[in-house]
């Protein structure tokens, strides 16, 4: 796996260290500078792996880390809630939705469809937060709890268990049959009229944010 730019490297060294196997720094002495200011519990560690050459990113920072396996028994038994997108198409949205259920403290994020999870434009998007919790690929049957369904027309939301799968839909499409028959609850988040809805990582984060708060 390629990770562009400091903070992707920063957040795979601080949520999994063994995996970052090389990092590449235009200059050291800038690389020193950037950690010391922006991650002083990595920046040592970053130096012992970086070697100098060409990086194209404006940080000066890349790295090679294995992908991890992830941790499929998310699925089945969670204390927080895990968050489905059901067939993603913009890998940007995908990885904006990995950063904010890593920031809220969600179990992972599962999703349906043909986009790759890891695919190096949804880890761009995620700015290397992939390696802070579970991130998988499934299908609609490997799914069991509490399945809210995230839909501007449902009924108002009020709160997102613990133990949930929020999902939430596609850009054009949204939420899809198969999902929809297996929802114990379909709900909204309010918006002023006129407004039809919100960008699915906006839904995703105002969902996980309702429940960090309660928590
Ligand atoms: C851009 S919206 C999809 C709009 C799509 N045209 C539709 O008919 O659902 C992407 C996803 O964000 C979530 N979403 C957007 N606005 C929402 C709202 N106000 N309440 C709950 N979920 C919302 C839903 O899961 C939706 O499927």
């Amino acid at each position: 796996m390629q990770l562009e730019g400091f903070h992707a490297v920063k957040h795979a060294l601080r949520f999994a260290p063994a995996l970052v196997e090389q990092v590449v720094v235009r200059d050291v002495e800038d690389a020193r500078a950037l950690g010391a200011q922006l991650a002083p519990d990595v920046v040592d560690r970053l130096l012992e792996l970086a070697t100098v050459g060409p990086v194209a990113h404006p940080t000066g920072v890349e790295a090679r880390a294995a992908r991890p396996t992830a941790d499929r028994t998310v699925l089945t038994s969670r204390n927080a809630p895990l968050v489905l997108l059901d067939d993603p198409r913009h890998p940007g949205n995908a990885g904006a939705v990995i950063r904010v259920a890593a920031a809220a403290g969600a179990s992972g994020v599962a999703m349906t469809g043909r986009l790759d999870p890891w695919h190096p434009a949804v880890v761009r998007g995620s700015a290397g937060l992939h390696y802070a919790l579970p991130v998988l690929s499934v299908s609609p049957d490997d799914m069991t709890g509490p399945l809210l369904v995230l839909d501007a027309d449902g009924d108002p939301f009020t709160h997102l268990p613990s133990n949930a799968v929020v999902v939430v839909g596609s850009e054009r499409a949204g939420v899809g049959p198969e999902l929809r028959k297996r929802a114990d609850a379909v709900v909204g988040l309010p918006m002023r009229a006129g407004v039809s809805s919100l960008n699915l990582a906006t839904a995703a984060a105002a969902a996980l944010y309702a429940w960090r708060l309660q928590v």
